[in-house]
Formats: C-alpha cells, sequence, structure tokens
C-alpha cells in the first residue's frame, strides 16, 4: 500500500484480481488439448460464445409477439447496419456447431475417449448434444416465418404423438394446442434465458470433468507430450481459433446472407416445409413407422440410440483404445452410423430431390 491508501502493485493489485490471475497463471494443460489434431471441443466452445454475442445483438432489436416480430427480425436484416450480417453468422454458427458436434463424438468413439475415467466427460457431452435441438427447434419460431411457423406444427404434432406425455407436453410447450401468442412468449423465454442457463450448466459440467479427468493419451503422435499454462498459451490460443472462425462465418454470411421467408400464415396449411439436414434421418423414421408403429419412430428408437450411446463407457470400459483393436464395438458404431446416413440421403431425395416423374 502507499501512504495514500492505494495499492502499490499495479492495476492487478489495484483491482485485487492479482491472485486470481496468478493462479490461472500456475495452472498447467496439456498442449495437445487445443491443436491441430484436437480441436473440435475448443472450436465448439468458440462458435457457442459467438451464438450467444449474436443472440444478444439481435435481441435488442427483436419483439415476441406474433405479426410485429417479423418486422422486427425484417427491420434488423435489412435496415440495420450488419444486422443480416450478425443474423447469418448466427445462422451459421450453429448449423457448424451441430457438425462440429457430430465430429467432437465421431473423434471419441474412435480414440475410445469416452473410456474411464472419462465416462462422466462423455455423458455431459451427451447431455450438451440432445439439448441443442430444443435450443433450434425453439428459435426457429421466432422470425414468426411461414418455415419456423410451420416446421413448429410439424415438430408440435409428432411430440402430441408420443404416448402418454405428448399432449400434455405440447400444452406445457405451447399454452394450448396452437401456435400463438403464448406459444411464442414460452419459446422466447426458454430460447433466451432458460436454455442459455442450462446450457451454461452443462457446458460447465463438461468442462470440470476435462479439466479433473484430463483427456486422452495421444493414440498416434510419438512426439513426447508437454504442458502449457492455461493462462495466457492456451487461453490465446482459443482466442485465435475464435477469430479465425467470427471472420469466416463473416465471410460466409456476407457472401451467402440468410434469407427470410414470407410472414407466418396460419391459415395457409399448403404450406409443406422442408425438414432441415440435421432432422432429416429422425423424419424418415416417422415417415417409415406409421400408424400404431409410429412410436418406434418418435420415440423408441431414438430414445435407444441416446440410451446406447450413454451406457457406452460402462461396455467398453478399455484398456484396449486402438481402434484396430476394437473392430467389434467399431462394427457396430459404423453400421448405426451408415443406417443413419442412408436415412438421411433418402430424406434428402425425398425433400429436396427432383419430383417423381
Ligand atoms: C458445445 C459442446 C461441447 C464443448 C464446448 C466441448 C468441449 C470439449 C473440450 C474443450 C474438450 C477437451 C479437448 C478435446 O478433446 O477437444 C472436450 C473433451 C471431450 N468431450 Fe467435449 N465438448 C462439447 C460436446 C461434447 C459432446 C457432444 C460429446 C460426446 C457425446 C463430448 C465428449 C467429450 C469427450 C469424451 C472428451 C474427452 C476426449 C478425449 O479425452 O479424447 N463433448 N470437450
Amino acid at each position: 500500500m502507499t501512504g495514500s491508501g492505494k495499492p502499490s502493485g499495479g492495476i492487478l493489485e489495484w483491482l485485487a484480481i492479482r491472485n486470481a490471475v496468478e493462479k490461472l497463471g500456475a495452472q498447467r494443460v496439456w498442449s495437445d488439448a487445443l491443436s491441430w489434431t484436437r480441436f473440435t471441443g475448443s472450436l465448439a466452445l468458440a462458435l457457442l460464445v459467438l451464438l450467444c454475442l449474436t443472440g444478444v445483438f439481435m435481441a435488442f432489436n427483436y419483439t415476441p409477439v406474433p405479426g410485429t416480430a417479423y418486422d422486427s427480425v425484417d427491420f434488423a436484416q435489412f435496415s440495420l447496419p450488419f444486422g443480416g450480417l450478425i443474423r447469418g453468422v448466427h445462422h451459421y454458427a450453429w448449423n457448424l456447431l451441430l457438425m462440429v458436434m457430430g465430429l467432437h463424438l465421431a473423434r471419441a468413439l474412435v480414440v475410445a475417449g469416452y473410456q474411464p475415467p472419462r465416462e462422466l466427460t462423455w455423458i455431459s457431452g451427451l447431455l450438451i448434444m440432445l439439448f441443442i435441438p430444443v435450443f433450434i427447434i425453439t428459435g426457429d419460431l421466432l422470425p414468426w416465418d411461414q418455415k419456423g411457423f410451420w416446421s413448429t406444427q410439424v415438430r408440435t404434432s409428432i411430440m402430441g404423438s408420443v404416448p402418454v406425455a405428448g399432449d400434455w407436453m405440447v400444452r406445457l410447450l405451447q399454452g394450448g394446442p396452437r401456435t400463438g401468442i403464448v406459444a411464442l412468449t414460452r419459446f422466447y423465454v426458454l430460447h433466451l434465458l432458460v436454455l442459455p442457463g442450462t446450457l451454461l450448466l452443462l457446458v460447465g459440467l463438461h468442462f470440470h470433468f476435462v479439466a479433473h479427468r484430463g483427456v486422452s493419451e495421444p493414440l498416434f503422435s510419438t512426439r513426447e507430450r508437454r504442458q502449457v499454462s492455461l493462462f495466457p498459451t492456451m487461453v490465446n490460443r482459443w482466442l485465435l481459433l475464435l477469430l479465425i472462425i467470427t471472420v469466416a462465418l463473416g465471410a460466409v454470411a456476407y457472401l451467402w446472407p440468410v434469407p427470410l421467408g414470407d410472414p407466418a400464415d396460419p391459415t395457409d396449411s399448403n404450406y409443406i416445409p422442408k425438414p432441415e439436414w440435421w432432422v432429416l434421418f429422425l423424419n424418415q423414421l416417422v415417415a417409415i413407422f406409421r400408424g400404431p408403429l409410429m412410436v418406434l419412430g418418435t420415440a423408441v428408437i431414438p430414445g435407444a440410440l441416446a440410451a446406447g450411446l450413454m451406457v457406452l463407457p460402462f461396455i467398453d470400459r478399455g484398456p484396449e483404445r486402438h481402434p484396430l483393436r476394437r473392430k467389434a464395438m467399431l462394427t457396430v458404431i459404423a453400421a448405426i452410423g451408415l443406417v443413419l446416413l442412408v436415412l438421411s440421403i433418402m430424406g434428402y431425395l425425398e425433400h429436396y430431390g427432383p419430383p417423381p416423374a
């Protein structure tokens, strides 16, 4: 302290954060936790941050009332400086997040990153993955355009077909059987408040386990592993990744602006929404199992897949991690992946392919 009562140790001391910064600087992490061969987790985090930032900007100009909602998005997109760019980055970021999470999961499957002691890292990751679609579904309705409105009708009717709880879930979500002002208010509060809060918790949990259980040792590299400081080395690497992905998505959003469809018309039941790429396989499952078997496509098969992934670390407990020595396990996983791919291609051809002659 100086005679005037001010601390003498510079700005960190003055802000009373010297201890915290020193502790952060003393944290060591494996250098390969963010490297050319392992970056999907850090990229997913960068995309989440970008989604939050662009989401906050959009929220400043959004009105959650049917009709006005569309006008507010229209105004932000076409009249506000950078409005279209920010909406575009938000849109491309969640699409890319789904792909990056898929790669992150696939990598963990191939190198058995889920094996003990990382069971809870895996399970917390799966919970995040199952959670992201709820974000997309709630966000889709917010512009109150034809696509969002009618896609919500399809989703709520599929949800309503789930035995016992289906109808109740739809009413809870929409405040009634119809998609109106209560539904928009609920989707808005979920998308901007409840879901981000829950996601923050889940991501915090995932990082807690990544920090405490560590990342798996590299399988294919012969170089000796070294540790680096979390701050500034690792944080700087991550900031560089954030900068690169922001510029890249900004360029994509500038070159291919995200369209805004026509305003929602609840009386126009001729509008048939096309399923997005990431639900094509689910859509196809729903299309294959009709009538009394519908529950297989809507709940039983997707539920069994999720449950199978959840229990994987308790079935394949290691210590063998090399993919060539886990052939049986990887063959089953690849076969399931192939079925999902074929279903997606079938769905794509049905919805986006040439019309039948
Ligand atoms: C927004 C979502 C996610 C974020 C931000 C995230 C972040 C991370 C980070 C930074 C790491 C350490 C470095 C790395 O391995 O890339 C990691 C590791 C891991 N994550 Fe995630 N993750 C997410 C989603 C998921 C999902 C969906 C799964 C799988 C279901 C998952 C499972 C794992 C596993 C098993 C590891 C340890 C991998 C190993 O040690 O080889 N994560 N995650």
